[in-house]
């Protein structure tokens, strides 16, 4: 038998999830299969239960410090044994969490009005982020074709030669497509950033779900003494722990590294959260062939799923197993039916909750994201209701 059973049914009863309970709120109806929200229907590892078990036996929950060993050895280790970089203590920082970090690292290098590049289709937070801070989207779009997502150099380059552009957000692995950026083109944006005094801030929380064949470049590897980079990441997405809220960046600007403990403690959110703490030291140093053995699981989940749309929907759509995350970016190009059409038949038809496309764009799609990280079985349930929703509806439209 498999050491971990990833196809264990769980109940997410009285959990409040917002995978289950959000629907009526996002999708207009209660009781949807939800697959959309970024995390997982995989109960934890248990080195990590245990371990957060542990600290609440223990009884107090004062304020904590992050600076110290049980924070700083896991993650170095981690990082040396999964991608090979070593890591200095005072290069690793707590933050509250990665979108605070990223929000907060825009904040400080532009002003209300300048403008923060974005790939597209982009992480929906992304761009409410912008909005929600009074920055303005410079959208660059990726070009896909039948290789998958490339970058658009050229608009890059544009785009970081304007004066009211100040920071570049860039997402490794990235949410929505799964695409695992390569070495070369990482040192090109670095270099285009560093030249046009753009900041680049590498969000790579999704750094730990690649395909078993695939391997993830981290932006830590090329960063300078002093650079304007900061790469920031956690434990949310990997370990299913979203809501133990925490995370950590890795900066060698000296100066920003300084200002931006200085914001968090002004914010009043300086103190770590000790369960995440006791959940960084279990994952980071038990659960190295959980994540590989979870990587083999998403493997299969993904290549079913694109198996099954090979063998029976390719008439209305198309889809790639992606290099890493565990989001089925798909496209509904095929049926040639409009963004809301689909939807409303996903909901409708179907009884499906799947992330619409054009939450991660600033127009039109014709994609929609399915989570595959839960049991076979449940993915498999999935894969038929949109089978259905794409058999009635091109029934109702053709006839
Ligand atoms: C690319 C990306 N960044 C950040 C987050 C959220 O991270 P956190 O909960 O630590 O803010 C997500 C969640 O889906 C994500 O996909």
């Amino acid at each position: 038998m498999d050491k971990y059973n990833f196809n264990k049914e769980v109940s997410r009863a009285g959990t409040y999830s917002v995978q289950y309970e959000g629907t009526k709120a996002v999708f207009g109806a209660d009781g949807l299969a939800p697959f959309w929200i970024a995390d997982m229907d995989i109960e934890i590892a248990s080195p990590i239960a245990d371990a957060m078990k542990a600290r609440i036996d223990n009884g107090i929950f004062g304020y904590t410090f992050w600076q110290n060993p049980k924070f700083y050895e896991p993650i170095k280790h981690w990082w040396k044994s999964r991608f090979d970089i070593s890591l200095a203590d005072e290069e690793i920082s707590y933050a509250p969490s990665v979108l605070y970090t990223v929000g907060e690292t825009v904040r400080q290098h532009s002003d209300s009005g300048d403008s923060v590049i974005l790939t597209t289709p982009s992480y929906n937070a992304f761009l409410g982020l912008l909005e929600n801070n009074d920055r303005q989207l410079a959208e660059c779009p990726f070009i896909e074709d039948e290789n998958g997502f490339s970058f658009d150099f050229e608009k890059f380059q544009t785009l970081c030669e304007r004066d009211d552009v100040k920071a570049y957000i860039h997402c490794n692995p990235h949410n929505p497509t799964g695409k695992i950026w390569l070495k070369s083109e990482m040192e090109r944006i670095r270099e285009i950033c560093l030249e046009n005094n753009v900041y680049l801030i590498s969000d790579e929380i999704h750094m730990d779900f690649v395909r078993p064949k695939e391997s993830f470049v981290s932006m830590v590897e090329l960063m300078g003494e002093d650079d304007p980079v900061l790469v920031t990441t956690g434990l949310g997405k990997a370990f299913n722990l979203a809501s133990i809220p925490h995370s950590y960046f890795i900066t060698r600007d000296r100066a920003f590294r300084k200002k931006l403990g200085r914001v968090i403690g002004a914010h009043g959110l300086g103190a770590a959260n000790s369960l995440a703490l006791a959940a960084i030291e279990a994952a980071y140093t038990e659960c190295a062939d959980w994540i590989d053995a979870l990587n083999e699981h998403l493997d299969g989940n993904l290549q079913m799923v694109e198996d099954y749309i090979n063998a029976h929907m390719s008439e209305w759509l198309s889809f790639k197993k992606p290099a890493a995350t565990y989001l089925a970016w798909i496209s509904f190009e095929p049926s040639g039916l409009d963004d809301d059409e689909v939807q409303k038949a996903l909901v409708e038809i179907g009884g499906i909750a799947v992330s619409p496309g054009k939450m991660y764009d600033v127009g039109k799609n014709q994609h929609f994201r399915f989570n595959v990280a839960s049991n076979r079985e449940r993915v498999l349930e999935g894969l038929k209701r949109i089978h259905k929703t794409f058999e009635e509806i091109t029934k109702t439209t053709e006839g």
